[in-house]
């Protein structure tokens, strides 16, 4: 079964002589990436987290600047923390430099993308009381990039799906399904028409639900999913899906609870793990101390549990929740009128 890393090289007594601290990369990133680490750091600050972040630039910006995407040291720097919190970063369509997220999940072979959706009240939604878990394999399938021109005119990209990878994320949904009491584990795939890939990936699922009886497994085409999840999403519970599907009922499903805002997501490896909001840069709002920090402080709630701080996590889960339902300080893309730094401090007011 998956369990958190112990707080390897980057820890240490804390100078304050009030136990461990531990060390933690945060890279802002692009766009409003500076504007809610900042918020980040203030709430950790006032959680008493004792987390000391190692902070790092990376991104378009970064790389207008200094003609490279990641500052030097950062890859180091989160491969000897083990825990990394990231802002958006802007990639460039059809054209110029891989995603750095792609990039990084690769890199630590941060298999498994987590990305919990749930309603909160105080957010205009479509449904009420939504709870899905979305499980995606991060490291293969179309993402791998292996994308070449056949002539000219014929571009070509490779599928790739392998036994390892589809039986390690199977496990990986079933174990968090059994810890947190979840009832049902759905595969989604296109198993009917790609019949070696998706095939592969379903015959897995169905390997590894052999060894939990306790839970329910079925399993989806993604066509139906999508016009299921939009009739009646209660129906599911913690789906997992190759790369592909997976990034795209994300998004379907953050839609379902009232957009980006509030979608957070954990890049889950062995040996190092990923937190971040699974908005992007948002250009349109950049610089402008507007944007809603709710995302990237719901990432680093995940955070905070996952290192054993599950009481800090829920307390900041409870104040970001009780604020957006009072619905006073709240920021535009909610229908409020407070900037994001009135927002960060309504939050830690409540903490
Ligand atoms: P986006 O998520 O940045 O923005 C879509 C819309 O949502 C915009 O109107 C924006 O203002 C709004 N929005 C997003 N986050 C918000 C927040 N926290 N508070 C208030 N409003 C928010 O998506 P878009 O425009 O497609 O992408 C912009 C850039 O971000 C692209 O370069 C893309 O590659 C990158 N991106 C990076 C991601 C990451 O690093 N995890 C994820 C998605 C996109």
């Amino acid at each position: 079964m998956w369990k958190c890393p112990p707080l390897r090289r980057a820890a240490g007594q804390d100078p304050r002589g009030k136990g461990q601290f531990m060390k933690a990369v945060l890279i802002p990133g692009d766009g409003i990436g500076r504007e809610i680490a900042e918020s980040v750091k203030a709430v950790s600050q006032a959680l008493d987290t004792g987390i000391e972040w190692q902070e790092y630039a990376a991104g378009a910006e970064y790389a207008a600047e200094h003609g490279e995407l990641l500052q030097p040291g950062v890859l180091d720097a989160i491969e000897q923390c083990g825990w990394a919190l990231k802002g958006p970063t802007a990639t460039p369509i059809g054209k110029g430099f891989r995603s750095i997220n792609v990039q990084l999940r690769q890199r630590f072979n941060t298999y498994a993308n987590l990305r919990p959706v749930r309603t909160l009240p105080g957010v205009a939604a479509r449904f009420e009381n939504v709870d899905l878990v979305i499980v995606r394999e991060n490291t293969e399938d179309l993402y791998k990039g292996i994308e070449y021109m056949l002539t000219d005119d014929i571009a070509n990209g490779v599928k790739l799906i392998t036994r390892d990878a589809s039986l390690r994320i199977c496990r990986f949904a079933f174990d968090y399904a059994r810890r947190h009491g979840r009832r049902k584990v759905t595969a989604v795939h296109k198993a009917n028409i790609m019949k070696l890939t998706d095939g592969l990936f379903l015959n897995c699922f169905r390997q590894v639900a052999a060894d939990y009886p306790e839970i329910e497994a079925d399993d989806v085409i993604i066509d139906a999913l999508c016009m299921k999840l939009v009739q009646k999403p209660e129906q599911f519970d913690v789906m997992v899906a190759p790369n592909l599907y997976g990034d795209i009922i994300s998004d379907l499903c953050a839609g379902l609870v009232g957009g980006l805002g509030f979608a957070p997501s954990a890049n889950i490896g062995d040996k190092v793990r990923i937190y971040e909001a699974v908005h992007g840069s948002a250009p349109d709002i950049a610089g402008k101390n507007l944007a809603n920090p709710s995302a990237i402080l719901m990432a680093f709630a995940m955070m905070l549990k996952d290192l054993g701080q599950a009481g800090a996590a829920d307390r900041l889960n409870s104040a970001i929740q009780a604020q957006v339902a009072e619905g006073k300080v709240v920021t535009a893309d909610i229908g409020g009128t407070a900037a994001t730094t009135e927002f960060t401090q309504a939050v830690i007011a409540r903490l």
